[in-house]
């Protein structure tokens, strides 16, 4: 891949995301410097609903989306014309959310003579690996060929990443995504949206050994399944129901979240032994779980990078940081750019 970031020194991206639940927007100098990156999370809107409401999703960033980007024009103390151009997330995600963000870059990139340039969410959250986190820290970023974990509410992919921009994808979820089943499992045991956080506190109290648990090895593939998990989790649930037990929530969550890390880590520390790869790139919002970080990180046979939590979780900053790679690389999109990009990793 010919990367041509010395023809673009200093160059400046402003980031939009809004795939679902976050209107995030975020400007990155130099391909390494983010100079704002603003949040405005739904959250508390969905909880009651106990999961994602797309078409309150939608209307909530028609109400956010400009004063979010302004925000982050005026954190960055730029002005438009300041900037060399404007990333976007493309999808996958929620289509009347995605589209807010869209028509905002579009409008923005339109005004401005920017050039727009659509960004695939997965590849967002792969990227929030070379953001640079503090300037004062020696900083090393992933080397290839490298094996990337994507876990987020939607996807659970592993990858292999030849250079920047070359994916072979070796599996995914068959069924649910790793979040998913944070998120479903959480539901079961009666803990508030969004699951993965909740799971993680309840299981800090809990013993990892208190049940057992299945992880599906679907030997001879690189794929995952969690639903078979979800379903143990769901019979236990039930076992104490009907014996009208109090449910030990606290070692089921321990014991449902030990099982999902055991089974993201096997696969993607065999990928990493088979294809020769020594770094391992973790992302998506489920790399935010501590004990999933921890398993990655208490190993020496691999160099782990796993962004740090505000960017684990949906921002801007990272499709401004894939948004840069992409812009060095020549891309540019027709104001006409469609949401549900079908390229790459999906
Ligand atoms: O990447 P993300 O913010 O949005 C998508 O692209 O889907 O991921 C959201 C998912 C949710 O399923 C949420 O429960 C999960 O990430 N998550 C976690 C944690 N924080 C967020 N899962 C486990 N442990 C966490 N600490
Ligand atoms: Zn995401």
């Amino acid at each position: 891949m010919n990367l041509k970031a010395e023809k673009y020194p200093h160059a400046r991206i402003l980031a939009i995301e809004s795939s679902c639940d976050e209107t995030a927007a975020a400007v990155l100098e130099d391909g390494s410097r983010i100079l704002s990156n603003v949040v405005a999370t739904q959250i508390e809107l969905h909880a009651k609903y106990g999961g994602v409401f797309p078409e309150m999703a939608s209307r909530q960033h028609i109400l956010t989306i400009y004063p979010v980007v302004e925000d982050a024009l005026n954190q960055a103390h730029l002005s438009l014309k300041e900037l060399d151009g404007i990333a976007v997330t493309r999808g996958p995600g929620l289509a009347g959310s995605l589209v807010v963000g869209m028509n905002m870059a579009k409008a923005l990139a339109l005004g401005s003579s920017l050039p727009l340039i659509g960004i695939n969410h997965l590849e967002g959250h792969l990227y929030s690996a070379w953001i640079r986190m503090d300037e004062t820290q020696p900083y090393t970023p992933p080397e290839f060929p490298l094996i990337a974990l994507i876990v987020s509410g939607g996807h659970s992919s592993l990858i292999l990443m030849k250079g920047h921009h070359e994916y072979e994808r070796l599996g995914a979820t068959l069924d649910d995504a790793a979040g998913e089943a944070f998120d479903k499992v959480a539901r079961l045991l009666g803990l508030p949206y969004p699951g993965g956080p909740s799971i993680q506190k309840a299981a800090e109290h809990g013993s990892t050994t208190a049940f057992a648990f299945p992880r599906a090895r679907l030997e001879g593939t690189w794929d995952f399944s969690f639903s078979g998990l979800k379903t143990a989790v769901l019979r236990k649930v039930r076992a104490f129901e009907e014996e009208g037990k109090v449910l030990p929530v606290d070692d089921m969550a321990a014991s449902f979240q030990q099982a999902v890390v055991d089974a993201l880590t096997e696969k993607t520390f065999l990928a990493a032994e088979q294809f020769g790869a020594r770094h391992i790139l973790v992302a998506g919002g489920v790399s935010a779980n501590r004990a999933l970080r921890n398993a990655f990180t208490s190993q020496t046979r691999f160099q782990v990078h796993i962004p740090p939590l505000k960017y684990c979780t949906d921002n801007a900053a990272m499709i401004a940081e894939a948004g840069y790679f992409r812009f060095i690389n020549g891309q540019r999109d027709p104001l006409d750019m469609d949401v549900f990009p079908n390229w790459p990793l999906v």
